[in-house]
């Protein structure tokens, strides 16, 4: 080696590299990087050691500690699936649905299966809050078209309503004008007489004369105050909640149209444990009885 080259501006010794009278000086990394670079080379035999580090053709080094997220999950989805298959266990075993709502704990199991089960099944067709639409009844309110005690609500959910289920309930509000039961004369006059049923604006006279077309038509189902029937699905008619509507020209098309919704049956598709949950979480939701 020749003698060293000093640049002569900085007086550093330069690593003898020249590009165009470009001189690169020989300057010494810096204390404190080096300190960290030593210490990360450091850490990483360390590492190496202690955890899974190098790939190999059939597997890599497994570390002292032999640690591995994979298995973490497996373990806690085990201890997870153990946890719910004794609350499910729980839920069937529970005398009573009114047991479930009573027992905190299987209570906080039962909403939390129940909401998200609602959100998968029912939503679509409830509402996410189970606001419902219409045609599709709101299950957050305490009018119920079909009961509202957590038997009735197991009930519906299982057998479905005008479902394909052979237990279901099919019951529907034939179409008055359409199947030429009532003239459009008639039908009108009887629209007047619902209206009057829930204190809304209506013409006396058509309200009074459809009386009797009521009692003939109407009451085996809607009763004669107009308050429904549960058991045959027929819904209250003297309160301000509507299955479809309670405006004059929505009920002209009910009582004309007829109506027929289907809530489908769940038996067979979701398992009782689920059904029960469901049960507990729509009863809850705040109309419940
Ligand atoms: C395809 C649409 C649809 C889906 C999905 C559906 N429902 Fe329904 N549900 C209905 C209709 C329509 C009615 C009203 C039936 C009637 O008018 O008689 C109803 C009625 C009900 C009732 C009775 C309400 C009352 O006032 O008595 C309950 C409770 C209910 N559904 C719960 C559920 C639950 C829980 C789920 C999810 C597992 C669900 N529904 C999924 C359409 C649906
Ligand atoms: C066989 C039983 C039955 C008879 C008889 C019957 N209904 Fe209904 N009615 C029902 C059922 C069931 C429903 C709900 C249908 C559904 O949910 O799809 C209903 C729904 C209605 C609704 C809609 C209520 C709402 O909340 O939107 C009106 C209005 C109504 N009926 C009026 C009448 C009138 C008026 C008569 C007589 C001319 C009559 N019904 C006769 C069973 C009956």
């Amino acid at each position: 080696m020749t003698e060293k080259d000093i640049d002569e501006t900085t007086g550093v010794e330069t690593t003898g590299h020249e590009w165009d009278g470009i001189k690169e000086l020989n300057n010494p990394l810096p204390r404190w990087w080096l300190i960290i670079f030593y210490v990360t080379v450091a850490w990483s035999v360390v590492y190496w050691i202690l955890m899974p580090a190098w790939p190999g053709i059939t597997g890599y080094t497994k570390g002292l500690r032999n640690h591995s997220e994979r298995a973490n999950v497996a373990e806690q989805i085990a201890a997870l699936d153990a946890e719910r298959a004794e609350a499910t266990r729980r839920l069937i075993a529970a005398p009573s649905l009114q047991a479930i709502e009573d027992d905190p704990e299987l209570l906080q199991f039962a909403m939390a299966a129940g909401g998200s089960l609602f959100g998968d099944n029912c939503a679509t067709c409830h509402g996410a809050g189970g606001q419902g639409f219409p045609g599709y009844p709101n299950l957050n309110d305490d009018s119920w078209v079909w009961g509202g005690s957590l038997e009735d609500i197991k009930t519906t959910i299982t057998v479905g309503r005008r479902s394909d289920h052979p237990e279901t309930t099919l019951t529907i509000m034939q179409a008055f004008g359409r199947d030429q039961v009532l003239s459009r004369d008639e039908v009108s006059a009887v629209t007047d007489y619902v209206l009057s049923l829930s204190g809304q604006p209506h013409d006396e006279a058509a309200a009074a004369s459809a009386a009797p077309l009521y009692v003939t038509h109407c009451t085996a189902c809607h009763a004669a105050d107009g308050t429904g029937d549960r058991t045959q699905g027929a819904p209250n008619l003297t309160d301000a909640i509507w299955l479809y509507g309670g405006d004059r020209a929505t009920i002209y098309d009910t009582i004309w149209n007829g109506r027929a919704s289907v809530m489908p049956a769940w038996d067979g598709r979701l398992s009782e444990a689920e059904i029960i949950a469901l049960s507990v979480y729509v009863h809850a939701l705040g109309g419940g009885e």
